[in-house]
């Protein structure tokens, strides 16, 4: 059965529609003017409960039959959304144990969305019938093409206090731990006389002095909340797999925390979808003048992290106007070529479904100023013009679809360390530093880079990476440190920076030599370390020619074994101790760098590993440019982006073939402001 999007044929534009907001005489001109427009998928109904639920047991179908009439008389295809976002106002008044609390025990009440909790039974109990009842009336008709689950996991909060997930944390612990002993032992209970003696004194975390809720604890919260979202998730997918049509899919949307998506898609999904807004860079209270900030050029971040869970993705939510809740995020319209560049931004990273928020902009409620792609007035307007021209240029662009993203440098990671340094403000203040160095030096120097999920990745996938740098992997697992051992055996190069290893699992630390279970793999030794003073001068490390500015931390890092010393402080009262070791291990190479990676000190690892700007040789570009490859062993396409709003000079070096004009292009050409650029190369 042929797949309707996704199905790596062409790139499919589609729109989120609210037939509850719009009187019903409004609804065939949208469709219709959707469809000229180039739409041809729109996503409906997730907040809708009460239409088809209008009292505890009373099912009507009448809506969304009307409605799905007439996408099928016009052709419009459509994914149905589960509507448990929103639980209805009978719903959460007689039920009212459904509702989520705060860490301080104060319930979330009816009136915003996502105030439900996913452990309370009757909740469950009544989502597996809407959606069963859903499933049952719906699933047939010839004009849907998939489903969306719930809308946004763990966005709103990702935080979960009701008496239901305490009731439910312990089940998880007991499951885990067995015995009340063992888990006094991983969450090292004797520390401040925290020791439970019977099941019952255990909570999901509560309001504690100082909010230091004892990090052990937290961490396995953490883990707890993510299995609960995802087992919300893999009841509602259960359901619809027994009523689906063949060829239809199943999919989820955003990315929030406490949330492994990576084990979500695997057990639930056919595919996963993200909901992309970049104009949050240009919030008042967010934008900063600082031109180094890379503003919407950081949402590749965040599409890095969609390919890693889905390489071949869709967008269900993609930015079309303003930004506004009437109390909050506010943002400008995007300008003229910014709807352009951010579709372009997306399909640069993998998405061959672009779906816009919205088509209309709300008249009522908490979202007046989200704008759509129209107005109040649904008037004909400068973004729907800008929506068919892009429908013109992704025609052109079909031979994108299906075509993997293509890097060479990875950025590894893993669950348990995005979420110990989500509470541990060390790992935390290293990890995210890290990050945006490594993303920022490889954006500036063109340079793709993927993340890998080091639970959700294989040696052979490893394997088609040159480098992978695994910046702070603070927990370190036996498996996770073998899977690296093998990868560098067979010719690979992984790079750490500082504080790797010195936890366990449970977040403990660890009380064996640093770098714990990589002192073998690293062949170095780390004596003595310490964050970086704040009264310290710029810490400088001196790598064969080259100097690199210190970041965060400082590791004493020493060569043992087979280990040589690369490079060492150069400035500071450390100057002399050793900051970088290198290890040869079979064909590859392990690097221990002793601080967290500034964005000139990335700069000089891509460099000097002969990674930086693969593809200089064909194209030269400034730094507010980015480069994107999409290709698999036959094609490549070059995806060039420029996110100012001023015009930029690239040089292309050898013959290459535009795809949008067809021409053959080697010269110096002028990118205009927001502009895009797709070569076949
Ligand atoms: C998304 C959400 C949409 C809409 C949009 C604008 O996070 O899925 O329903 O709320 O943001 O706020």
């Amino acid at each position: 059965m042929e797949k309707t999007i996704l199905n790596g044929q062409k790139l499919t534009l589609g729109v989120c529609y609210y037939p509850e907001h719009w009187p019903e005489s409004m609804w065939r001109e949208d469709l219709e003017r959707m469809l000229a427009t180039g739409i041809e998928v729109i996503r409906i109904a997730e907040f809708a409960w009460s239409k088809t639920e209008p009292e505890e047991g009373v099912f009507t179908y009448e809506f969304f039959d009307r409605f799905l009439d007439l996408c099928d008389e016009t052709g419009m295809k459509v994914i149905f959304g589960t509507p448990t976002a929103t639980p209805p106002a009978w719903l959460t008044e007689k039920y009212p144990e459904v509702l989520n609390a705060d860490v301080d025990g104060q319930i979330y009440r009816h009136g915003a969305r996502r105030h439900y909790n996913y452990n309370t039974l009757v909740y469950r109990a009544l989502t597996e019938r809407i959606v069963t009842r859903l499933a049952e009336h719906y699933a047939g008709r010839k004009c849907i093409i998939g489903w969306q689950i719930d809308n946004e996991l763990n966005c709103e909060t990702n935080e979960f206090h009701s008496e239901a997930d305490s009731a439910a944390f312990r089940l998880f612990l007991k499951r885990k731990y067995r015995t009340l002993d063992a888990l006094n032992n991983a969450w090292g209970t004797v520390f401040w006389n925290q020791t439970y003696t019977s099941w019952e004194e255990v909570h999901v975390p509560r309001k504690t002095i100082s909010n230091s809720t004892n990090p052990h604890e937290v961490l396995d919260y953490a883990r707890f909340v993510s299995d609960s979202a995802r087992s919300f998730c893999a009841l509602q997918a259960g359901i619809l797999r027994r009523y689906l049509k063949p060829g239809d899919f199943i999919t989820t949307n955003g990315m929030f925390g406490k949330l492994d998506n990576h084990q979500m898609t695997e057990e639930s999904l056919d595919f996963y979808t993200y909901d992309s807004y970049p104009n949050f860079a240009y919030c008042l209270d967010a934008y900063t003048s600082d031109d180094r900030d890379l503003r919407d050029r950081r949402w590749s971040r965040n599409l890095m992290e969609v390919r890693s869970v889905c390489s071949i993705f869709g967008i269900m939510e993609q930015q079309s106007g303003a930004n506004g809740w009437n109390t909050r995020m506010e943002a400008p319209a995007p300008r003229p070529g910014q709807m352009t560049l951010w579709t372009m931004q997306s399909i640069a990273h993998g998405a061959d479904f672009i779906s816009y928020f919205r088509w209309r902009t709300a008249t009522m409620g908490t979202e007046i100023y989200w704008h759509g792609i129209l107005d109040y007035s649904g008037r004909e307007n400068r973004r729907i013009a800008e929506v068919r021209e892009i429908r013109d240029r992704l025609q052109k662009l079909a031979p994108l679809a299906g075509k993997p993203y293509l890097a060479q440098v990875a950025i590894a990671k893993d669950y348990d360390n995005v979420w110990d340094s989500e509470l541990d403000k060390w790992h935390s203040r290293l990890a995210w530093a890290s990050e945006m160095a490594l993303f920022s030096a490889a954006q500036r120097t063109h340079t793709p880079v993927d993340f890998v999920y080091m639970d959700h990745t294989s040696l052979e996938a490893l394997k088609q990476y040159k480098v992978i740098f695994y910046p702070h992997p603070a927990i370190m697992t036996p498996e996770r440190a073998a899977l690296l051992e093998q990868y560098v055996m067979s010719g690979g190069t992984v790079v750490f920076g500082c504080r790797s290893a010195y936890k366990h699992l449970n977040g403990q630390c660890v009380m064996e030599k640093l770098p714990g279970l990589l002192k073998n793999l690293t062949g170095a030794d780390v004596p003595e370390y310490t964050f970086i003073a704040p009264d310290a001068d710029p810490v400088t490390i001196r790598w064969g020619e080259d100097t690199l500015e210190a970041s965060v931390f400082m590791d004493m890092v020493e060569p043992e074994a087979e280990g040589i010393l690369e490079g060492k402080y150069i400035s500071d009262c450390y100057a002399g101790s050793g900051a970088l070791v290198s290890h040869t291990v079979g064909r590859g190479k392990v690097f221990y760098y002793g601080s967290a990676f500034s964005e000139s000190a990335a700069g000089i690892f891509l460099e000097k590993l002969g990674v930086a700007n693969p593809w200089g040789s064909i194209l030269e570009l400034p730094e507010c440019c980015e480069l994107a490859i999409r290709g698999d062993g036959v094609h490549r396409f070059a995806i060039i982006l420029n996110y100012l709003k001023t015009p930029a000079e690239i040089r292309i070096l050898r013959p290459v073939r535009d795809l949008i004009t067809g021409e053959m292009l080697e010269c110096v050409c002028t990118l205009p402001g927001y502009g895009t650029l797709t070569l076949e190369i």
